[in-house]
């Protein structure tokens, strides 16, 4: 049941609980190859990591996606129309919201959606200062799950879900797909999604993004065993690994991993684990898309692009799909 925090932040947080914790990585390292979900990521360290990530001068996502707004926003308020109500998944600092907001025509509500309560306070705290006249009504969950939204103050024209940053790419296709068909329920007939999807382009400038020179991505992937050193107590030692990310042309992904140095043993809860040298675990897939693969996707889950914004560079694109049967032609 959703519970209300004193703070106004409706609570419909699925996090698992610790024990749950022991039970994935046990699960993911009992695999071959070994594998553990990137979300895991995302701790407090791991969340102020990747802000830092975005500032690295090779990282070129985030400053793309900026650009695009500062260029964009206003013809993409036009295409979302008057009393939309903006929901947003994985809201994190929701910098590029507030590029939207302002020129959104009488937004009914902005509802992030966000499973780390403090990115969430601290976004709902600016965003209400500088959109003082804008309902703000914000929900603590994991957006991959089914959602309970808040009932809006008013009655708006459409839900729009708003999932900027590429954050669609760190779902493998066909989870990509299923996600995609969640939104497409929860947003109903008239709804849309607004959403930022990185594109292909040399596999060395994307290369580069993931390896950045100042090692930030090298720590925020490796944060993930210090996270689970600090949560189930395993016993990683953070020197005997290292980050590894590559770009695989076929699959038009990033894979990352976590390599062993040498072999070892691990414990995990009350498992030994053990690890071959250059025994990899995988992390995080950052897929890449061309317009068309895009497309593609978004029809396999019932859903159509009616328009494509790019930035000047044609590096990030921010895309609006609607219900499939709905599209203007
Ligand atoms: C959040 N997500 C879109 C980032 C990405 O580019 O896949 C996460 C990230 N991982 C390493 N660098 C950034």
């Amino acid at each position: 049941m959703n519970t209300m925090q004193p703070c106004g932040i409706e609570d419909d947080d699925r996090q698992p609980p610790m024990n749950g914790l022991l039970e994935i990585a046990q699960r993911g390292l009992g695999l071959k190859p070994k594998r553990l979900p990137s979300w895991l990521f995302y701790d407090e360290r791991g969340s102020a990591l990747f802000e830092e990530i975005c500032e690295q001068p090779e990282y070129y996502l985030t400053r793309r996606e900026i650009a695009l707004m500062d260029e964009h926003a206003a013809s993409i308020a036009d295409s979302l129309g008057s009393d939309v109500r903006l929901v947003e998944y994985g809201s994190g600092n929701a910098r590029k919201t507030s590029q939207l907001l302002r020129q959104m025509h009488a937004p009914v509500a902005y509802v992030p959606v966000e499973i780390s309560p403090e990115p969430l306070h601290q976004s709902v705290e600016r965003l209400a200062r500088e959109f003082p006249s804008l309902p703000v009504q914000p929900l603590c969950a994991d957006f991959s799950k089914s959602l309970r939204l808040p009932i809006p103050p008013r009655a708006s024209r459409r839900t729009v879900v708003y999932f900027p940053g590429s954050t669609i790419g760190n779902f493998e296709s066909r989870e990509a797909v299923a996600l995609l068909r969640k939104i497409r329920n929860e947003m109903g007939d008239a709804g849309g999604i607004l959403v930022g999807v990185d594109l292909k382009k040399d596999p060395a400038v994307i290369e580069a993004a993931y390896n950045d020179r100042a090692g930030v991505t090298a720590a925020f992937t490796l944060n993930m065993l210090a996270r689970l050193n600090r949560e189930i107590g395993s016993d990683f030692v953070l020197s005997q690994f290292s980050h590894r990310a590559h770009y695989n042309p076929m699959a038009g992904r990033i894979e990352t991993h976590i390599v062993s140095r040498c072999a070892q043993q691990v414990k995990i809860g009350r498992a030994s684990v053990a690890f071959r040298e250059d025994e990899a675990i995988q992390v995080e897939y950052s897929c890449k898309y061309s317009v068309e693969d895009f497309a593609a996707m978004a029809a396999r889950a019932g859903l159509a692009v009616e328009r494509v914004w790019m930035d000047a560079k044609k590096m990030f694109s921010v895309q609006y799909l609607v219900r499939a049967s709905t599209v203007a032609r």
